[in-house]
């Protein structure tokens, strides 16, 4: 008998009270291939407790490493990695697994790894990354999907010029260069927080890693990096769906453990449709009385308007009053939550990348599913919105990048539940 986890969710209940937002996802995927470059015992904190985390940890054993990891500090010591070449089965399941290629190149000089997979957002090129590689040494090509790469003498350091910022290519660069004999820098480089993030976390270790955060970083390369306890930056792109879900359930929501500088064109955002925001230091309120005003997105590399904040951002477009543009310039194809959102009854139609969203009155709840991580981010709100039960199917995406979303939205009023059913 086959069966299917779903979420179901009973709309129209304000959110209300305080949540903690839990460690970045795209920071952790990022640090935890990182522990691979340095010859100690490296731990790393507040990490969440998502499926893509549990994914990296069997493929840094895979490596030979031994990982401990108890839902929030993972123990990763890797002075028994031998092996270069990245396991295939787990390499396809997530996009992350990309940064094996730094990391190898950086400590073996060799690398073999499959093409990464990843959300069905458009294609993932990863021309970028190879780039970077080369211009460190390294000699690369693709056979039947998967990436050999060689540098017998080791990387050399050098000048990485990306032709479009690429967070992904410029995680990456850092990871093959801070090991590489000589300095590297990069140019038109992403400056996302996870990105500086790394960057800490690297110079926690011993590597010389100056301008993350800017559009040039120069890194000095080391011989070699010593062992580092180091915590994650909170989830960016968490705080920014807890705080939608806070305004489209017209709800007064408190989100403590966050980085409000993060934050900052989500706020706007959502102050210029009418919702109140309010920072703290670490934390941010978020309250919706009234209705909410159209307002237009176009998504933008940092510190523009995040795309993974697009996909949860349109459903609360689908009640304002007027009509919101949504343009998304990251990617090819993030919009296929909105012809689920239509069986809700959302008024939308995508012209190219422009989705025009004419606000309704109310959304009806209806069986969806979920295409990748941030479009099931975006059902759950429309869940909460919507009058009547939404039923979400598909919610295994959701775990990739949210650490029990439902629980943090039920403690929050949220009428939300899980439960597998047949098929
Ligand atoms: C990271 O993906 C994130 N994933 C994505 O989050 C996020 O949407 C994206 O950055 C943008 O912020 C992780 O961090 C694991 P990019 P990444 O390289 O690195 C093009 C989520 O929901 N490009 O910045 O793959 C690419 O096609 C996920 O958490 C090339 O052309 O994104 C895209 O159009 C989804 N060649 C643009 O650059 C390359 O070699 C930005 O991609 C690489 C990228």
């Amino acid at each position: 008998m086959a069966t299917m986890e779903k979420m179901f969710i009973t709309g129209g209940r304000r959110l209300e009270g305080v949540v903690q937002v839990s460690g970045g996802k795209n920071t952790a995927v990022a640090i935890i291939p990182a522990t691979l470059l340095c010859d100690e015992p490296c731990t790393v904190e507040n990490l969440p407790d998502i499926e893509d985390v549990h994914v990296l940890m069997q493929m840094l054993c895979a490596l030979g490493a031994k990982v401990d990891f108890d839902g929030s500090a993972m123990r990763v010591d890797p002075r028994g990695v031998g092996c270069w070449q990245a396991p295939q089965k787990l390499s396809c399941r997530m996009r992350a697994s990309s940064y094996l290629l730094g990391v190898l190149l950086g400590r073996f000089g060799r690398a073999q790894i499959p093409l990464p997979g990843g959300c069905d957002i458009g294609p993932r090129p990863v021309d970028q990354h190879i780039k970077a590689m080369r211009a460190m040494g390294a000699s690369i090509e693709e056979r039947f999907g998967v990436i050999h790469a060689s540098a017998p003498e080791g990387m050399q350091g050098g000048d990485v010029y990306f032709d479009v910022v690429t967070v992904g290519g410029t995680i990456n660069a850092m990871l093959a260069a801070c090991r590489a004999r000589g300095n590297t820098i990069i140019h038109n480089a992403a400056k996302e927080p996870h990105v500086v993030d790394l960057a800490n976390f690297l110079n926690s270790m011993g590597a010389r890693i100056k301008g993350a955060g800017t559009d040039v970083i120069r890194v000095r390369g080391q011989e070699r990096l010593h062992g580092s306890t180091y915590a994650v930056i909170p989830d960016q792109i968490e705080t920014g769906t807890l705080m939608i879900a806070a305004a489209a359930s017209h709800g007064d929501v408190t989100i403590t453990g966050c980085i409000p500088t993060h934050m900052e064109s989500l706020s706007a955002k959502l102050l210029e449709m009418g919702a109140k925001v309010d920072e703290r230091d670490d934390a941010i309120r978020v309250r919706s009385i009234g209705a909410h005003r159209a307002v237009n997105i176009k998504t933008q590399v940092y510190p523009g308007f995040p795309t993974d904040l697009q996909q949860p951002m349109t459903a609360l477009l689908t009640t304002a009053k007027g009509t919101s543009l949504v343009t998304e310039n990251i990617f090819e194809q993030r919009y296929k939550h909105l012809f689920e959102m239509q069986r809700m009854g959302a008024q939308v139609r995508v012209m190219d990348r422009v989705a025009v969203i004419e606000g309704t009155s109310a959304l009806s709840g209806a069986p969806v599913y979920a295409s990748d991580l941030r479009a099931g981010a975006a059902l759950v709100i429309a869940g909460l919105m919507a009058e009547g039960v939404t039923e979400i199917g598909n919610v295994h995406f959701i775990d990739r990048g949210y650490e029990h979303l439902e629980r943090k939205l039920a403690a929050l009023g949220a009428k939300i539940e899980r439960a597998l059913v047949e098929l």
